[in-house]
């Protein structure tokens, strides 16, 4: 049987797509993926409770007074210490830098709660409503240099509905990002071991 995947999860806040990452693993153990660390640069963030409660390694540092280099070069070598092959960002809500990003070329995915290409950057159910749109939704992306720019894996669209706010969009699209992500890290990982051979 071909060894799973070890993945490490990137977050700053409340971790739930890194709950549903794991969730996932759980309800079938024969999965391409295995979560062996949770990271995080917010020492507080809720998200490294709940991995500790399903026994998850973490790790914490504030990038507070570092150097964006210095403590992305911190995180790589925490990495590579837990033989960690894929990075998954699941609310990292901090800009990668071009060394760490290249040195893991293809092997970081992101999710955004947006269709890709539309509406980049943060706000995004409130610019989705504003500009008229019919759908909002997620996608899930492989990181490159540029701010979600990278190719992207995997889509859930949800529709807008007439009385909706940002807050009542959000919560909907975040239970698409639930059922999304897993699926399409699964099958990246599946992909890895593949081209493996
Ligand atoms: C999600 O909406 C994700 O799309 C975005 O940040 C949020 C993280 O939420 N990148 P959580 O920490 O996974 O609950």
């Amino acid at each position: 049987m071909t060894e799973p995947v070890r993945v490490a999860v990137l977050i700053s806040g409340r971790g739930s797509n890194m709950l549903a990452l794991s969730e996932h693993k759980r309800r079938d153990p024969d999965r391409s993926y295995r979560i062996v660390l949770v990271a995080s640069n917010v020492p507080d963030a809720r998200g490294l409770v709940l991995a500790k409660r399903l026994g998850i390694k973490t790790w914490a540092k504030s990038h507070e007074g570092m150097k964006r280099a210095e403590f992305d070069a911190l995180l790589d070598a925490v990495l590579h210490e837990h033989e960690v092959e894929i990075v998954v960002l699941a609310g990292y809500m901090r800009l990668l830098s071009p060394g760490f990003v290249d040195s893991w070329e293809g092997r970081i995915l992101n999710i955004h709660p947006s269709l890709l290409p539309l509406h980049k950057g943060l706000d995004t159910h409130r610019r989705a409503i504003l500009a008229g749109d019919e759908f909002a939704g997620c996608s899930v992306h492989i990181v490159t240099p540029d701010l979600d720019s990278g190719p992207v894996i995997a889509q859930a669209q949800v529709k807008i509905l007439p009385r909706d706010d940002p807050e009542s969009l959000a919560k909907r699209v975040l239970a698409e990002e639930h059922r999304l992500y897993p699926l399409a890290l699964e099958e990246y990982c599946r992909a890895v071991r593949e081209i493996e051979g």
